[in-house]
Order: structure tokens, then C-alpha cells, then sequence
């Protein structure tokens, strides 16, 4: 066993070296983009580090292997052990989720969003989500995405307090009876009330879709509800506080065995075919492994702690920028997301960004709800920009250290000039200084196994 699994890291080896030969050039972008992630404060909260087993499972052979369909049930031979791989998948998922079902093909969130949606509601059917503006998802209803362009959509947003506005929620279900409610966001830092989303589910007789993309981890740990067992259908993405490959997961609890209205199938035998043979072939199994083995790594102690520190951090970080003069959203996060609000400064989210970035900071550009640059309304720029804390939570930041991190952001914004990314400069002595201090910190604090 030994033997084999030397050969096994052998093959990786010889394949990172194969490369080089290959395209020497090639190379070394991939070798400037790994050093390139260890000397970057990475704070952008849709983003996190896999750790180097979950990168190990993606260059594995398995990827050789066509295996369209299920374990033991495939349409080609040669699958025993990839049979097993997927198994330990949807064990580790249904385990760590106390999920009913689990479906671990989803290439994607987004894939996983449009494979459920179109399972459970008819394309023209009228859908509900969150806007966009307000914090949802694309795959929830955006006009840009299938399920606004596919779907009739009602959407909602949130009230003067930046706050989900579930009467709101609640009138409109009542007004317009969508087939299926989707709850979840992108941008939004308070928790979400799960079990009230499923009452007003059940009073329009719609489905609700939790899509848990960016809070897995917290449900995880317990820091938030869980959705499981309100929502029909619960869909993440495994890359985001996961910290897994990309890829997407379907989930259901109590709900898994019941039917799906109107017809005589369970729930989860419809989301079975929908995954395969409907929206997918064959699955990635590079990717299962690799989601296999976060999930296992995500029922760690030590994963446990890192999600409160990711709470722990926001607080710490959202406080320290609202005390040097920032409006944040809402009034305080309980995830991993801080969304600063420029809209009162003189640069936009896009010049924040860039200023950052050359700082050393790596953030991104965010709408912020009701708020335009400058109170210039027909400005398409974003307002603000989004800060996340799992990146600097896993490289076990302290208090301390987030403070460090608060006051440069503070710093680099607060020197950063010009109204366009053509014009925006930041001022050399905070760009050098911040550039300095980001190093002694990626220094003092490495990502773990990286
Ligand atoms: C709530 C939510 N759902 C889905 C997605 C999309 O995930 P994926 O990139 O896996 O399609 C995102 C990505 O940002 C998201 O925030």
C-alpha cells in the first residue's frame, strides 16, 4: 500500500514536471499564481483555500474514468473504485449536512440552482428570489441568467435596515403564488430565517429552494440554522467555506421521500434523473473525491474553529472600519461578509478594488443595495465593495491581526485617488507601507499546507 501510494504521488510529480516540458512558460504562470495566492492578503468572500489533499484528489487518474450514471448502477465497466468514491461522498455529505439525500455530481451551484429549479417547476412557471441588487444570486432569478430568462420571477429585496423583509416576502408569495421560493444570498451578512421561508412556502404551496453557497460552513458548525429540514431542496457550492474544488451539492431532508406535487415520483428520485441522465453526463469524479474529502476535513474540531473565527473576524474587522469612518451595511454581520458602502466617498467599487489589489488586498466590487456612486443615479459602477473573512480565518489570523488588516484597508481607501480605474492612484508612501505590512503578515500567518 505504501508502494502504491508512493507511485500515486510519483505520477503527480512526474506530471507537475511534465508540465514544465510541455510549456515552460505555462509553468511559471501557474508557479506565479501559487506564489501569488501565499503573499496576498485574500479576502474575497465567495473564495477560500483548498487544502493540498483536496488539490491532490483533482490531479488523481480517476479523471480517466467515464462514469455516467451512479455507483453500481453505470453505463460503463470499471467503476468498483470510483463506485467507492462517490459513496464515501454522499456518506460524508448526508452525514455532515444530516441530510436525507445527497446528490454530489452538481458540477456547480449554479448547475445544481438550474437542475433543481427546472425539476420542479416548468419552464414559463413564475419563481420567487431575491434581487440581485439586494444580495441574491444570478441563478435566482436574474434576468442575465436561465432562471430569469426561463422562468417568470417575482423578487424581493430587503427593508430600510438592510434586513430580509419576510412581510414583504410573505405579501408578495401571497399576491402572485410561485411554484418555488428561493432563499439564500451572495452579499448579505445577517442569518437567514429559514423556518419562517418555509411557512410561507407551505402557505402558496410552493417549494423552497435554500441555497446555502456561502454559509455552508457556518450551517455546518452550527453557527447558523440549518436549512435541511425546512427547505424541500438544499444546494451549496463546495468551494467557498467548504473549502473544497469547485462544484456544487444537492441536499434534501425530511422532505426526500415525500412526492413532488402532482406526480407520483419522491422528490429525491426526481432529482436523481434530473442531476443524470437530464443536465449532466458523466460526473467529474476528480472533483467527488475531492468534495469526499473536504466534507471530511469539514467535520474537524479544528474546521469548527476556524468558522468562528470567520464570524469573530467579520465582527472584528466590521467594527474596525465602521470606527474609522465607514458605513458598512446593515448594523453588524453575523457571517463572513462585510459590505463597505463608498457610495458617500469619492471613489467607486471598481477603483476600491483596484486600489487594493495593488496594495496587496484582494477584495471585490459589490453593488450596495439603494446606493449609487456620488448619488449619481445613472451610474452602472458598484457602490461599495465586499469583504470576506474566510481566507484570513484560515490562516489562523488573530484579533490583532484583523485589526491590522481593517486599518489598511482603511488606509489604502482613504489615499486612494481619481474617479475612474484610467485615473485611481494610490499615494506611494500608504501603497509601500501596506505593501510591506501585507507581506509581514502573509508571512506570519501562511496558509496551512501551502
Ligand atoms: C448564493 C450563491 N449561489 C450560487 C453561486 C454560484 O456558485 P458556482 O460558482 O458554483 O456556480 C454563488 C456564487 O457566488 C452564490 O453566491
Amino acid at each position: 500500500m505504501v508502494n502504491s501510494s508512493s507511485k500515486l504521488s510519483d505520477l503527480l510529480v512526474r506530471g507537475i514536471k511534465n508540465i514544465g516540458d510541455v510549456n515552460s512558460e505555462f509553468m511559471q504562470v501557474l508557479e506565479r499564481e501559487y506564489e501569488r495566492q501565499k503573499s496576498v492578503l485574500m479576502m474575497v468572500a465567495s473564495s477560500s483555500y483548498a487544502s493540498p489533499s483536496v488539490l491532490a484528489c483533482m490531479g488523481m487518474p480517476t479523471v480517466n474514468i467515464t462514469a455516467e450514471g451512479y455507483p453500481h448502477a453505470r453505463y460503463h465497466a470499471g467503476c468498483a473504485e470510483v463506485d467507492k468514491i462517490e459513496e464515501v461522498a454522499i456518506t460524508n455529505a448526508k452525514q455532515i449536512f444530516k441530510a436525507a439525500y445527497a446528490n454530489v455530481q452538481p458540477h456547480s451551484a449554479t448547475t445544481a440552482n438550474e437542475i433543481v429549479t427546472y425539476s420542479l417547476v416548468k419552464p414559463g412557471g413564475l419563481i420567487m428570489g431575491m434581487n440581485l441588487s439586494s444580495g441574491g444570486h444570478l441563478s435566482h432569478g436574474a434576468s442575465v441568467s436561465y432562471s430569469g430568462a426561463d422562468f417568470q420571477v417575482v423578487r424581493y429585496g430587503l427593508d430600510e435596515n438592510y434586513l430580509i423583509d419576510y412581510d414583504k416576502v410573505e405579501e408578495l408569495a401571497l399576491q402572485h403564488h410561485p411554484k418555488m421560493i428561493i432563499c439564500g444570498t451572495t452579499a448579505y451578512c445577517r442569518k437567514i430565517d429559514f423556518k419562517r421561508f418555509r411557512e410561507i412556502a407551505d402557505k402558496v404551496g410552493a417549494y423552497l429552494l435554500a441555497d446555502i453557497s456561502h454559509i455552508s460552513g457556518l450551517v455546518i458548525a452550527g453557527l447558523h440554522e440549518s436549512p435541511i429540514d425546512y427547505a424541500h431542496v438544499t444546494t451549496t457550492c463546495t468551494h467557498k467555506q467548504l473549502f473544497g474544488p469547485r462544484g456544487g451539492l444537492i441536499l434534501s431532508g425530511k422532505d426526500a421521500k415525500s412526492k413532488v406535487f402532482g406526480e407520483n415520483i419522491t422528490l429525491e428520485d426526481k432529482l436523481q434523473s434530473a442531476v443524470f441522465p437530464f443536465f449532466q453526463g458523466a460526473p467529474m469524479i476528480n472533483q467527488i473525491a475531492a468534495k469526499a474529502i473536504a466534507l471530511e476535513l469539514a467535520g474537524s474540531l479544528e474546521y469548527t474553529q476556524t468558522m468562528q473565527r470567520v464570524v469573530d473576524n467579520a465582527k472584528i474587522l466590521f467594527n474596525h472600519l465602521q470606527s474609522k469612518g465607514f458605513d458598512i451595511i446593515s448594523s453588524g454581520t453575523e457571517n463572513h461578509i462585510v459590505l463597505v458602502d463608498l457610495s458617500n466617498k469619492c471613489i467607486g467599487g471598481d477603483v476600491a478594488e483596484k486600489a487594493l489589489e495593488e496594495c496587496g488586498i484582494i477584495v471585490n466590487k459589490n453593488g450596495v443595495p439603494n446606493k449609487k456612486i456620488n448619488g449619481n443615479n445613472t451610474s452602472k459602477r458598484p457602490a461599495g465593495i465586499r469583504i470576506g473573512t474566510n481566507g484570513i480565518s484560515q490562516r489562523n489570523m488573530t484579533a490583532e491581526a484583523v485589526q491590522k488588516c481593517a486599518t489598511m484597508i482603511a488606509d489604502v481607501l482613504n489615499h486612494t485617488h481619481g474617479a475612474s480605474l484610467e485615473t485611481c492612484k494610490v499615494d506611494d508612501a500608504v501603497k509601500f507601507d501596506v505593501l510591506r505590512k501585507v507581506e509581514e503578515l502573509c508571512q506570519e500567518f501562511p496558509i496551512p499546507g501551502y
